[in-house]
């Protein structure tokens, strides 16, 4: 039922174009755990996110093949950039070449790193943060995304229902409870307001009150 479910949504929301589609498919072919990719209904969300909200200043916390990267930025208005963090350099080359079919190049920033470093240094206020990295590391992205998201501006996390382990008390392997913490985080934060949306595995949409 829910792979028929999933099937219906996919057939029920717009296709991915050209690009994307062929992103998603050496994604397949070239990467050795391509389910981590956005795909095509999640990175249909984020793009209509960016399209509602027009951020100038957009952050990723892991980028993968620049999936989600390319639907966001595509979104966001012509002086808009996204920067977006990856910490495995053999994806470099893959994701520059992406970028540059999307003709992208001057909207989104990649930094190759580990965020939990490159995060401080950032400057600017973003608008929207998209953390979408290791699991382990989501409690971390969360307090530091937050000091760099501006007084009413969002964060979204990717993965918070975890294959539905986060509702199983009889699993408790690290990543679970690494994203059981965040989410416990989320909902006991009175700076910020939020909703779970059972999407794919799961994503939250924050809002920074203040
Ligand atoms: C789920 S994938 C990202 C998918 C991508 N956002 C998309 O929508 O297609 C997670 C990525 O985070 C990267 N990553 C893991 N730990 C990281 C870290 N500490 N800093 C930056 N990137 C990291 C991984 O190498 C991987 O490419």
């Amino acid at each position: 039922m829910k792979d028929r479910l999933e099937d219906y949504v996919l057939k029920h929301s717009t296709a991915p174009d050209a690009l994307l589609h062929e992103i998603y498919r050496q994604t397949n072919l070239r990467t050795i755990y391509p389910r981590m990719i956005s795909g095509p209904v999640q990175g249909k969300l984020l793009e209509m996110i960016c399209r509602m909200l027009q951020p100038k200043r957009v952050l990723e916390i892991g980028t993968f093949t620049a999936y989600a990267a390319i639907s966001m930025a595509r979104a966001m208005p012509d002086d808009g950039l996204l920067t977006t963090l990856e910490a495995d350099e053999e994806l470099e080359p893959l994701i520059h070449d992406f970028v540059a079919k999307a003709g992208l190049e001057n909207k989104i920033e990649l930094l190759i790193g580990d965020a939990k470093i490159l995060i401080p240094g950032l400057k600017d206020d973003f608008d929207l943060v998209f953390i979408d990295a290791d699991k382990l590391g989501y409690p971390t992205y969360y307090e530091l995304a937050f000091e760099k998201v501006r007084a009413g501006g969002f964060i979204l996390a990717d993965n918070v229902l975890w294959s539905g382990k986060v509702a199983d008390p009889g699993v408790t392997d690290a990543e679970t409870m690494a994203i059981r913490e965040f989410n416990q985080l989320v909902a006991n934060d009175p700076r910020v307001e939020q909703v779970l949306l059972p999407l794919r595995d799961g994503l939250t949409i924050i809002r920074k009150c203040s």
